[in-house]
């Protein structure tokens, strides 16, 4: 890593206010790291001795230092001097990061033998943690996940997406969603918010998934209603719920106008991946056993491949998502932690980054444009995910010569500033 630090070189007063600079002053302008931009389909987009301008929380100017239009000074209100690099604010588009208790006993029976599967239908896996999080109090479960989200933030991410799921009722579903919007004002990261209330069947249904699913549809317009949900997930598998039960939930999720995204074809292709597209989701994730047909529909209806190698790693899968479909159709690919108390208990975005070109032999770029641009798409937002004139101001500054560092160290602390809509977080 660079030895690199930053320094702020100029405060403007109202004394050098004179100018030749015709423009609103931005209110602050990096100077001297490499920009790594996203702006092209390919490539880091690299701008050497770069310069990064905003003013009211939107990027003002990106582009060499060469191509200021009058001096720092003069531009800005406050000017900082920078090495290392510059990119876009990580952005996790798929994470269970509100939960409470953990499952490392169940970590323990997996390294012992006993599957994932295994353990689900024993009344452990996801309802073990329904049972946690649904005594948990709000405030206690907001304790207990703030820490995650804490450590994602202080790793770059500036842009997190929270499912709820483990409620499983409606109170509990809306407890999930309310602490999710409040990690979000403590951080002053975006919190996006899921609605995954179809992620497993609680013990009170059992026997009874249709009559589940219709609970489901008759909360999901009520915690619209409270502003609670940005979009809507489900677990479709042989473990979760079924083609036809999951179709239902994305119906009722198109009547209120909402985009949906899917955990497809995770442990077996269950065309979750082609349903999803049908219904012109924004993402299929996971999509370790999706078909080739799956990945063209994925492709036509534009939906992104969120991949998530925490998951893939932890439960030590040998199924690789079909990377070469998904890049040969054109599907996009995102990056996620999945950060969760069973399959990955991951709370670096970067780690998921390093993971990826591992196991899934991404490229550093790939993954890099999948933890920011794809991701952004991946969660419907246009307004982020590149360094572009005009978009929000959410960037992060590392300790790093070249952006392939980023998946590549694993562990470190790289993250010298982060800033969303142009407001310093870290
Ligand atoms: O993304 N697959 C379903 N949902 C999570 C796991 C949640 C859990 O095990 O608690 C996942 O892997
Ligand atoms: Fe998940």
């Amino acid at each position: 890593m660079a030895e690199v630090a930053e320094t702020v070189v100029a405060v403007a007063t109202e004394s050098n206010e004179a100018t030749r600079w015709d423009g609103p002053r931005w209110d602050g302008l990096i100077l001297g790291a490499n920009l790594v931009t996203l702006t092209d389909d390919s490539g880091y987009g690299l701008i050497e001795q770069g310069a990064l301008g905003w003013r009211d929380g939107v990027l003002q100017f990106v582009g060499p230092v060469s191509g200021l239009p009058a001096l720092p000074e003069q531009l800005a209100r406050q000017v900082i001097q920078a090495k290392g690099c510059i990119t876009p604010g990580l952005i996790d588009c798929h994470t269970h990061a509100v939960f409470a208790g953990d499952r490392a006993g169940e970590f323990e029976q997996r390294l012992r033998g006993v599957s994932y599967e295994e353990i689900a239908r024993s009344g452990g896996g996801i309802v073990s943690s329904v049972r946690a999080t649904r005594e948990a109090s709000e405030e206690e479960l907001f304790v207990q996940s703030l820490p995650r989200a804490r450590a994602l933030r202080d790793d770059g991410v500036t842009t997190l997406e929270i499912k709820s799921g483990y409620g499983l009722d409606f109170d509990n579903e809306r407890k999930m969603l309310r602490v999710a919007r409040r990690i979000g004002d403590e951080l002053g990261i975006s919190v996006r918010t899921t609605f995954l209330g179809a992620h497993a069947l609680p013990p009170e249904f059992a026997g009874r998934a249709d009559a589940y699913i219709d609970s489901v549809c008759e909360w999901l317009p009520r915690l619209h209603g409270e502003g609670l949900v940005d979009a809507v997930d489900a677990f479709c598998e042989r473990i979760g719920f079924t083609l036809e039960q999951t179709r239902r939930v994305f119906e009722a999720t198109r009547a209120l106008g909402l985009p949906v995204k899917l955990h497809a074809d995770q442990l077996s292709d269950g065309e979750g991946a082609a349903l999803v597209a049908e219904f012109g989701g924004l993402s299929a994730d996971h999509v370790e056993h999706t078909s080739e047909a799956g990945v063209r529909a994925m492709a036509q209806a534009g939906t992104v491949a969120v991949l998530l190698p925490g998951a893939f790693h932890c439960l030590r899968e040998t199924v690789l998502p079909p990377l070469d479909a998904f890049r040969q159709h054109g599907v996009p690919m995102a990056v996620a932690t999945d950060c969760n108390p069973g399959t990955s208990p991951l709370q670096s975005l970067r780690l998921a980054m390093s993971l990826a070109c591992t196991h899934f032999r991404l490229t550093p770029e790939e993954a890099l444009r999948g933890a920011t641009h794809n991701a952004a798409r991946a969660l419907g937002l246009s307004d982020r995910g590149a360094l572009r004139v005009g978009m929000r101001a959410d960037f992060a500054h590392w300790n790093i010569r070249q952006p392939a560092e980023l998946g590549y160290w694993l562990g470190g602390d790289p993250l010298l500033a982060s800033y969303s809509s142009g407001e310093r977080l870290v």
